[in-house]
């Protein structure tokens, strides 16, 4: 699928996915909606040999400012409804990727925007990146998981507060709350986050597959992480890499992994 409103680079094998509407300021209509659950069901899984994903905006204003307020006066109850399930779905593909997928925040987080940063598994922020949920200010609330994730980062209260305010708050705020890992000087974004990704690529890649699982088991409500977490530790102790890394050490050279 030819995409029209992302961008898709590999560079040292992590893949760069850029939202890339910068008139809009990358605002997630349903074409980029559809473009990413395209992607991440279908394009993403395909590609065996990337290390990770880096998501970013196009243009030095925006990660994304939200969902496409233009596309909301066609909304109703029922459609609002799909929009925001369709919408969670697509993020629950990127918090589920078997890689990591870290949002490397160049400018504005807003609405759905801060939603989509905040489904991948890690955020890395500009100096001069904002955080905000702004959807009550238009009489709706978020609805691409931000009510829920927002919790998990923040906290009950904090999260309570952005959420009913819909105060923007700035990238070192958004580090001292928990929001995002790291913040680093503009532009260096994408750098960033490919140096984390790079770290992690040496690791063995089914152990980091079961760690995003073991964590979100954490968060999903449907299992118990303690008991997923046995079951994952016993199937990564049955993988060569297992012994490849457990011999490595022993024998005091670098480990080789192979995914299996
Ligand atoms: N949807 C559609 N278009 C948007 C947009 C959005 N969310 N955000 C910005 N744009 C467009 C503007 O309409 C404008 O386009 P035109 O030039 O064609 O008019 C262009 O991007 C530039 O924006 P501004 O002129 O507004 O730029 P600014 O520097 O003055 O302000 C901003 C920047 C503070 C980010 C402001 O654009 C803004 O407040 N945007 C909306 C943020 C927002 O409310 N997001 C939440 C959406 S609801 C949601 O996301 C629901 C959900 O959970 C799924």
């Amino acid at each position: 699928m030819a995409y029209e409103n992302l961008k898709v680079s590999v560079k040292k094998g992590i893949l760069i996915l850029t939202i890339n509407r910068e008139k809009a300021l990358n605002a997630l209509n349903s074409k980029t909606m559809e473009e990413l659950q395209h992607f991440f069901s279908v394009s993403a899984p395909r590609r065996k040999t990337i290390k990770g994903i880096v998501i970013t905006g196009a243009g030095e204003k925006a990660f994304v400012a939200g969902a496409d307020i233009k596309e909301f006066l066609a909304l109703d109850e029922g459609k609002g409804a799909a929009m925001a399930k369709r919408g969670q779905n697509v993020f629950r593909l990127i918090e589920t990727f078997n890689k990591p997928v870290i949002a490397a925040v160049n400018g504005f987080a807003l609405g759905g925007g801060c939603e989509l940063a905040m489904a991948c598994h890690m955020r890395i922020a500009g100096e001069k990146a904002k955080f905000g949920q702004p959807e009550v200010n238009l009489g709706i609330i978020p609805g691409y998981g931000g009510t829920q994730r927002m919790i998990q980062l923040v906290g009950k209260g904090k999260a309570i507060e952005l959420l009913t305010t819909g105060d923007m708050i700035n990238a070192e705020e958004a580090h001292r709350l928990g929001l995002v890992n790291h913040v680093v000087p503009q532009g260096e974004e994408v750098k960033k986050a490919s140096e984390i990704i790079e770290k992690i690529a040496s690791k063995a890649p089914i152990a980091i597959a079961k760690v995003i699982e073991c964590v979100d088991a954490y968060f999903n409500g449907v299992y118990d992480g303690f008991a997923v977490e046995v079951e994952e530790f016993g199937a990564t102790s049955g993988t060569e890499d297992f012994k490849e890394g457990a011999a490595a050490f022993i024998e005091r050279r670098k480990a080789n992994f192979k995914g299996k």
